[in-house]
């Protein structure tokens, strides 16, 4: 069984959220385990069952339309396509940009080139 606990910046600020995953698939309504789960799983995972007001983008789930980037570790990925990792950070791609937790302003991000 793998552990999984998840650090977010939510606001931009300093102040990290952590979210552990229940370390049964079976809790999380995940069929199989977290091992080889993207990380929009787990965001929508953590809005559906843990917090409700958790905001993140899902659209193509295939890695073609970019909508779901995030930054995580400090680099910038498709949140559908990344594996899970214990401990990884995720944050919105520029602070500046963000609108709630991993969302950004999207007519901004074109402009300015985020990635
Ligand atoms: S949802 Fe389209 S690239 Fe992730």
């Amino acid at each position: 069984m793998t552990h999984i606990r998840l650090r977010l910046n939510r606001d931009g600020s300093e102040e990290i959220a952590r979210f552990d995953l229940p370390d049964d698939p079976a809790e999380s309504g995940i069929s199989g385990t977290w091992e080889g789960a993207s990380v929009s799983t787990a965001l929508q995972y953590l809005q559906r069952k843990v917090d409700p007001s958790l905001a993140y983008v899902l659209s193509c789930r295939r890695g073609l339309c970019d909508l779901c980037a995030v930054r995580i570790d400090g680099k910038v990925e498709t949140a559908c396509t990344t594996p899970l990792r214990d401990g990884m950070l995720i944050e919105p791609t520029r602070a500046s940009l963000q609108l709630r937790d991993t969302v950004v302003e999207l007519s901004l991000v074109r402009r300015h080139r985020v990635a």
